[in-house]
């Protein structure tokens, strides 16, 4: 078996000679490397440039990557819990994203493997509203084998008046090993890591933190973008004071390398905003130019206590993207959203249903793909630690 590591050192000398010789960027060839695996949809052009190094590859060289030797070659997966892009270092990232790529690659041949989540129990418990994260979770466990429960929390004793740690401490003891968890309050989601004994995944916490979000976004741009986002320039737009999605994203987009600004009125910018790493523009002429994709944000009106725009009519007109904002960015730039959508007030309908325009069909698609690699690389964390 050839892994990723001795494909590029031994075939191709190394990481930049490897990228020279496939015509992919450094860093991509980097995250191969870190990662321990090569993407399954670049192995047949691996395998017909190593024939120049006289080296004849079969898949069957390739890194297995759901094979449960997975941590013993490459960067070892280690991490239990998946809370906030804090927690992780660059080489997790890229197993995450691998992972993610792999079952993308899976999804669409349609043969998911049901054993690497076979014997394990996956509970959903979404004290907040949610149509994708939710329903991706459910598919992702039930795809790679796991019982999944979703609980109804308007329906559960969390209406009779049953606390967040009781109703966890309650959960825990059917012994799930998977406890995907959404939640109003910033760090609910930790806090529970700490009381329960399995696995926890942060489905979204306040303004806090959205990393799965945020993965699958990552995913998304490689996607879109031929596996290589570095060097990419993504404006985020909207209402960034409010977003878990934008705070996780800035994170995880930095790490990778995409140049992120941060376009919004001064009423829905966080205060310490001059501390995320990033240019902050107020409008959206400026904050679009020469920008490769651009994602609006939801304008969380929930969220929202006092007047944070003067009209949703008005928001739409400075800050809601159509085509003549559109053409501020580069030629040809891509759109997303997270999701849900407010049309007519951060986006027009006319934008987000453009297939040559707009990934946020792609974002749904690939965020199951992203949720089955999540849970493969913790429920391998948890065997590494029980054996
Ligand atoms: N993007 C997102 O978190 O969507 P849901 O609220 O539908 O899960």
């Amino acid at each position: 078996m050839a892994y990723a590591k001795s494909i590029i050192d031994d075939i191709f000398g190394g990481i930049r000679p490897a990228a020279r010789a496939l015509d992919k960027s450094a860093s991509t060839i980097q995250g191969w490397y870190e990662a321990g695996t090569i993407p399954q949809k670049h192995w047949e052009d691996v395998i017909e440039h190593a024939k120049a190094f006289d080296h004849y590859l079969t898949p069957d060289d390739f890194f297995p990557v759901s094979s449960p030797a997975m941590s013993s070659h490459g960067y070892p997966f280690e991490k239990l819990h998946c809370l906030t892009i804090d927690d992780f270092h660059r080489p997790d990232i890229e197993t995450l994203l691998s992972l993610g790529e792999h079952y993308l690659d899976l999804s669409v041949q349609k043969s998911p493997d049901r054993s690497v989540l076979r014997g394990k129990t996956l509970v959903n418990l979404f004290f907040e509203n949610s149509t994708r994260t939710e329903k991706s979770f459910e598919l992702a466990g039930k795809r790679l084998g796991a019982d999944v429960i979703s609980m109804q929390v308007a329906s559960s004793s969390v209406k009779k008046g049953e606390t967040l740690l009781d109703t966890a401490t309650t959960l825990n003891a059917m012994n799930p090993d998977l406890l995907v968890v959404r939640h109003g309050s910033s760090g609910a989601p930790a806090l529970l890591s700490q009381k329960v004994s399995c696995s926890v995944i942060n489905a979204g916490d306040g303004m806090h933190a959205h990393p799965t979000q945020a993965l699958l976004d990552a995913l998304t741009l490689r996607q879109a973008f031929d596996g290589d986002t570095d060097g990419l320039r993504i404006a985020i737009c909207g209402d960034i004071l409010h977003s878990r999605v934008a705070r996780s994203n800035v994170k995880l987009l930095n790490m990778l390398g995409v140049e992120v600004r941060l376009v919004g009125p001064p009423t829905l910018l966080p205060t310490d905003v001059d501390r995320w790493g990033v240019d902050v523009f107020h409008d959206m002429k400026t904050g679009l130019k020469g920008c490769d994709v651009v994602m609006m944000l939801r304008l969380q009106l929930e969220r929202m206590s006092g007047a944070f725009v003067p009209s949703k009519r008005e928001y739409f007109h400075f800050h809601g993207l159509d085509r003549t904002k559109l053409a501020y960015a580069k030629t040809g730039a891509k759109v997303m959203h997270p999701g849900p959508m407010n049309r007519g007030i951060e986006i027009s309908s006319d934008i987000a249903d453009d297939p040559d325009i707009s990934l946020i069909t792609q974002q749904v698609e690939t965020g199951v793909a992203m949720r089955m690699g999540i849970l493969h690389a913790l429920s391998n964390a948890q065997d590494g630690v029980r054996s």
